[in-house]
């Protein structure tokens, strides 16, 4: 076969450490659960952990099959992995199986039946609990209506709706029919939007009258037809209505989800669905300016997700578990919705923002309903940390018993003032490393057996193996050393691959370090075997642990007509961990200046979202350059971050470059 894309080069960037993850690997501060913490736990030990681990890589068969059974077939699988195809996995072959029939069905006949599925507070303070049995009603009903639209098996569904009930229950409902759902997350804009539903040709949207934040409304209706006359695929959108201002319904195509609610039949037998059959495609960035459609199907991705709820938040029976991420992200969806629902968990959803309407609503909310399992963002702990001690301390905490961060490293001092202030010390912290792509938490301590160092994921979950090697030989690192991450063996939440482009998929992922999945992290790995994750190494920037591609941002910014060219970094930021800053290079006849920042501002919030506008933006005469005209964008960030003297500059094509950069103001 003619290979059509050139390999991967390996990244060239390992590991520049910044000083903070300097200050992180002089970690040395090692936290042990509590005696009482680990009596109670699911393992309650090092040396149980290690045991179930070491099992579960010398026979990950016999590991993944044990697990499986744990959950309900219609046809047992034959065999667990069949890797034959590799990169291109099939998990539990020959089963069939139903990821909402496992998540709601599987508890009805058991003393779940009323427990609280979902406990839901609005952002103005309404607030909802379904039972399962209410959950699953719901989910019939819906599941329903979509049919009576024209949705079956295997058609995609565009969910673009506020953290309301109504959301899950979409989620469910497209898995119990074995219609593939498509996520977008409510902060994307109309353009964004069309990009998304235009890729996996989405036959119907749901979506909602708005959302709110920050007591705004966010109009997400008004997007939806801002971007269906772009969307041919799309035939049916059900509104659902949530803020309840005026919003133009069209004749033919859309409809309110109260109204064909009402009329839905309750009854809705779960699809028995291929243990491969597509679950979900949720898009996210990469090094290229067109966002990647991960996609997961549904045995592997519910067998990872179930697992890893019940081992890393040591779930409950009793537990109230909130988690603070939006379903519109891969968190939402493990870790709200299927990890914990398959558990058979109580999982609170908020709709809104951390700070309304003060800086105490998370707080207010632990001590509402007794939460016992807090689950958030390490951009969120440094947002707290900067609000203030008293606002923790206005409530009362002692129902929680355990904490958990994603998304981003998190440094030491910000896990230190998470540990006292918010866990009062008596709370194990799970630092979860995972991604959108491999569906489930990869690495995170077991809390009761692991014993954590700030800073550090610490050890792999049972049927993984990552290790960290060097980009240029390969090899594994010794101990201590920098490196890539990678993870050498398939596991069954894995993406298997991505919407329509079987080769990106094999390129990003796969040829890096050939055999070996490439996660795009570096990372060091102590003489403990734990594993300190430094951040990407491709062009993604990590703003708030949501990921955005420089690509992304520069080619929204490239299409407004006043600009040239653009080149965007991330910078260290205090709260968000990255920001975006970007130089840009104007037109002839076009002037620079506030005027045309604040347009390109709105123009990036037009095309991408909010999420995407950069923090700085710099007007330049040009960018720095190699002989090919690869952007040197490890200088940009020396000068970005006003270091006097940059790197290595001798493949700089134009000297003079460099000073002209100096000049460009910091917007
Ligand atoms: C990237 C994945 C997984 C859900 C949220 C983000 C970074 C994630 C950690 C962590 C250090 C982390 C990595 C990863 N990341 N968790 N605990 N420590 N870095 O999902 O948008 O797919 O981003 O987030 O860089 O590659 P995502």
């Amino acid at each position: 076969m003619a290979k059509t894309r050139k390999k991967a080069a390996a990244p060239q960037t390992v590991t520049q450490p910044s000083e903070a993850m300097d200050q992180m690997l002089k970690e040395r501060r090692v936290f042990k659960p509590s005696k009482e913490f680990s009596k109670a736990a699911r393992v309650g030990s090092l040396a149980a952990y290690k045991k179930l681990y070491n099992e579960s890589i010398k026979s990950p068969d016999k590991f993944w099959a044990k697990v499986g059974k744990e959950l309900h077939w219609f046809k047992p699988f034959k065999k667990v992995l069949d890797w034959s195809k590799a990169p291109f996995a099939k998990w539990f072959v020959g089963g069939t199986t139903n990821l909402s029939y496992n998540c709601l069905d599987r508890h009805l006949t058991t003393s779940r039946r009323n427990k609280a599925a979902l406990i839901w507070e609005g952002e103005p303070g309404d607030s909802r609990t379904l039972t399962y049995d209410q959950l699953h009603r719901e989910v019939c009903k819906f599941a329903n209506v979509l049919k009576g639209l024209g949705v079956g098996k295997g058609d995609r569904v565009a969910i673009y709706m506020p953290m309301v009930p109504e959301l899950p229950i979409a989620l469910l409902a497209c898995a119990r029919i074995g219609a593939p759902h498509s996520v977008i997350f409510g902060g994307f804009s109309a353009t964004a939007l069309v990009d998304r539903i235009h890729d996996c040709s989405a036959k119907a949207v749901v979506t909602a009258d708005g959302g709110w934040r920050r007591g705004k409304i966010v109009e997400l209706k008004k997007a939806v037809d801002e971007a269906m006359p772009n969307c041919p695929t799309v035939q049916k959108v059900v509104v659902l209505k949530r803020t309840g201002q005026p919003v133009e319904m069209k004749d033919g195509r859309d409809v309110w989800w109260h109204e064909t609610m009402a009329g839905a039949s309750p009854d809705c037998k779960a699809e028995p669905l291929d243990a491969e059959h597509p679950l979900y495609i949720l898009y996210t960035s990469g090094s290229t300016g067109k966002p990647k459609g991960i996609y997961h199907t549904t045995g592997g991705y519910m067998v990872g997700t179930y697992l890893t709820s019940k081992l890393v938040f040591d779930l409950r029976d009793e537990d109230v578990y909130f988690c603070t991420a939006d379903i519109g992200w891969v968190t939402g969806h493990s870790y709200i919705v299927y990890g914990p629902l398959a558990n058979g968990a109580t999982s609170l959803m908020y709709e809104g923002a951390p700070n309304h309407p003060g800086p105490d609503r998370f707080w207010e909310i632990v001590a509402k309903y007794r939460v016992n399992i807090f689950y958030t963002a390490p951009t969120a702990i440094r947002a707290f940390i900067k609000w203030g001690d008293q606002h923790p301390a206005k409530h009362d905490l002692s129902s929680l018993r355990l904490l958990g961060t994603v998304g981003e490293p998190i440094n030491p001092e910000a896990w230190i003032w998470y540990n006292k202030v918010i866990g009062g010390k008596r709370c194990p912290i799970v630092d979860t490393w995972w991604q959108t792509e491999t569906g489930a938490i990869m690495i995170s301590p077991v809390p009761g057996a692991v014993p954590t160092k700030p800073g550090s994921a610490t050890l792999p979950m049972p049927g993984v193996l990552p290790e960290v090697v060097d980009p240029a030989t390969k090899e594994k690192v010794p101990p201590g050393g920098g490196g890539i991450l990678v993870i050498r063996k398939p596991w069954p939440s894995m993406l298997r691959g991505l919407w329509g482009d079987n080769e990106r998929y094999k390129q990003v992922y796969w040829s890096t370090v050939p055999g070996s999945y490439f996660t795009g992290d570096g990372a060091h790995c102590d003489k403990d075997g734990y594993f300190w994750i430094m951040g990407r190494v491709d062009d993604v920037i990590n703003v708030s642990g949501h990921r955005l591609g420089t690509a992304e941002v520069e080619s929204a910014l490239v299409s407004h007509p006043a600009v040239a060219e653009s080149a965007c970094i991330g910078v260290p930021d205090e709260i968000t961990g990255q920001a975006i800053a970007a130089f840009v290079t104007v037109k002839e006849g076009h002037a620079a200046g506030d005027d045309l920042k604040a347009d390109l501002l709105k123009h990036v919030t037009k095309e991408i979202g909010a999420l995407a506008r950069p923090k700085q933006v710099r007007f330049t005469g040009a960018l720095p350059k190699t002989r090919s005209g690869k952007i040197m964008r490890r200088l940009l960030r020396d000068i970005a971050s006003g270091k006097e003297r940059v790197g290595d500059t001798t493949t700089l094509e134009d000297y003079s470059v460099l000073a002209k950069l100096r000049e460009s103001d910091e917007g």
